[in-house]
């Protein structure tokens, strides 16, 4: 659907742009191909904060997924997105006490903890609460080769608790054994890694380590979170997972630990790999103009709603992949041109001098891959433009799933009165100058 550019020029016409587009039948047929490949040997959990739209969370959920939140807001909009507590995981360095507390209060499937100090937290939260809590430890292993594209682990870190700390760690569930309840652990070591083998010798990584807890500790795991990391290719370089293969040596591993660790709950978290190609990003070409010699497309849309697309903090400099869909059935030569969204900073870069047939005003432009960390990724504030239209495409039926903003929004939450206050001085004054 999301290839059709006929489809796409048809939503943008009648929706308007800047817009996200999500092609719910692909990812229904995306998450299925993926849970077959498991053959039921893990349960896949959507990473809420790769798409914050609680539609596509719902879609999910019907499908069967659980979700990993990483704040309360995230918690929040799972159970509005029908999430039940025992397919709800809690992740995240920096929980604020409020948060675990609202977290211990729905007793959620388990709670990670990321740090001596928070699992002490959890415990205080869960005793003033009269409530026994199921708490899973995040670990940073000891020295692991990750070929993460972003390292979160087997590094120092701010994720997790060190591998060297779990007697610690045991330490706390043995005094807080009433408040406490061990569920299991978990490990994630980084986003878009490429590299099956990278990816299953963290897992085997994690799996040995459930093992060496129940030998070393006594402590069985009910749960085992793999993390995940899978990535996608978004540039030229980089090469596809073998997704079949992959997830089907995933299941294989599983199994030839499964009966050592007696049957626990294998988990899977998954943003990127699960909706990246579910999702594009549409903008129209606003102004074509020159510049010394160079042409430039501005378009409607930018980094304040997609900001992984545009250059900003992109250490490779390479163009997100792309297409022109033209307005009008006029052919074009192809040529190399920038593209940039409408923000007053040159880090609004959508592609450097990309090669795409001649743009013109009212062409549309359709960033690839973005259905994971676009809009949740990206800084809405900067520069007050409204936010952009979701559209989900389901069985045959479109649904705006968010409105497109209005300038009203850029006041919500923001308290006048300071203004207003002053804004009643100044006239007394300027009435007061003008009797004198
Ligand atoms: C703990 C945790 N789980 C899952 C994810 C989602 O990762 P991905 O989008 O690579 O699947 C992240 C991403 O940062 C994460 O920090």
């Amino acid at each position: 659907m999301l290839e059709n550019d006929f489809t796409l020029l048809e939503k943008a016409n009648r929706y308007g742009t800047p817009m996200y587009v999500y092609d719910g039948d692909a990812l229904k047929e995306h998450y299925e191909h993926i849970t077959s490949w498991l053959h039921q040997t893990a349960e896949v959990f959507f990473s809420f904060k790769s798409n914050g739209n609680v539609s596509i969370a719902s879609l999910l959920r019907s499908f069967g997924a659980g979700i990993e939140v990483a704040s309360e807001g995230e918690l929040f909009m799972a159970i509005k997105a029908g999430y039940s507590p025992q397919q709800i995981i809690f992740s995240g360095p920096g929980k604020q006490k409020e948060e675990i507390d609202t977290a211990v209060q729905h007793e959620i499937y388990c709670i990670i903890a990321e740090s001596k100090e928070e699992l002490t937290y959890i415990a205080e939260s869960a005793k003033r609460q009269d409530k026994q809590v199921s708490v899973g430890i995040r670990i940073n292993p000891e020295s692991i080769e990750s070929r993460a594209k972003i390292k979160m682990g087997g590094v120092p870190s701010p994720f997790g608790i060190d591998e060297s700390k779990l007697n610690d760690v045991f330490d706390l569930f043995q005094k807080y054994d009433h408040s406490l309840l061990f569920k299991g652990i978990h490990m994630y070591l980084g986003t878009q890694v490429l590299d099956e083998t990278s990816l299953l010798s963290s897992f085997e990584y994690t799996l040995n380590t459930a093992v060496r807890i129940k030998n070393e500790y006594g402590r069985t795991c009910q749960m085992v979170d793999l993390g995940g990391g899978f990535g996608i290719p978004y540039f030229q370089h980089e090469t596809p997972l073998h997704a079949e293969r992959l997830f089907q040596h995933v299941a294989d591993l599983i199994r030839s630990y499964e009966t050592e660790l007696e049957f626990p709950r294998f988990i899977i978290e998954m943003g990127r790999f699960l909706l990246a190609e579910c999702g594009v990003y549409l903008t129209t070409i606003q102004y074509v103009k020159e510049s010394k010699g160079q042409p430039f497309l501005i378009a409607d849309g930018g980094m304040h709603h997609h900001q992984a697309m545009t250059f900003r903090g992109r250490l490779l400099r390479n163009n997100y992949p792309m297409r022109l869909i033209k307005h009008s059935s006029n052919t074009a030569d192809v040529v190399k041109q920038s593209i940039v969204g409408p923000l007053c900073t040159p880090e609004d870069l959508i592609g450097r001098q990309v090669e795409l047939p001649q743009g013109e005003v009212g062409d549309l432009l359709c960033i690839e891959k973005s259905g994971a960390y676009g809009l949740s990724y990206s800084p809405t504030l900067f520069l007050g433009h409204s936010s952009p239209l979701e559209l989900l495409l389901f069985e045959g039926n479109d649904y705006v799933v968010r409105d497109r903003g209005t300038p009203e929004d850029l006041l919500l939450k923001q308290n006048r009165s300071f203004f207003r206050q002053r804004r009643g001085e100044d006239e007394t004054d300027r009435a007061s100058t003008r009797n004198d």
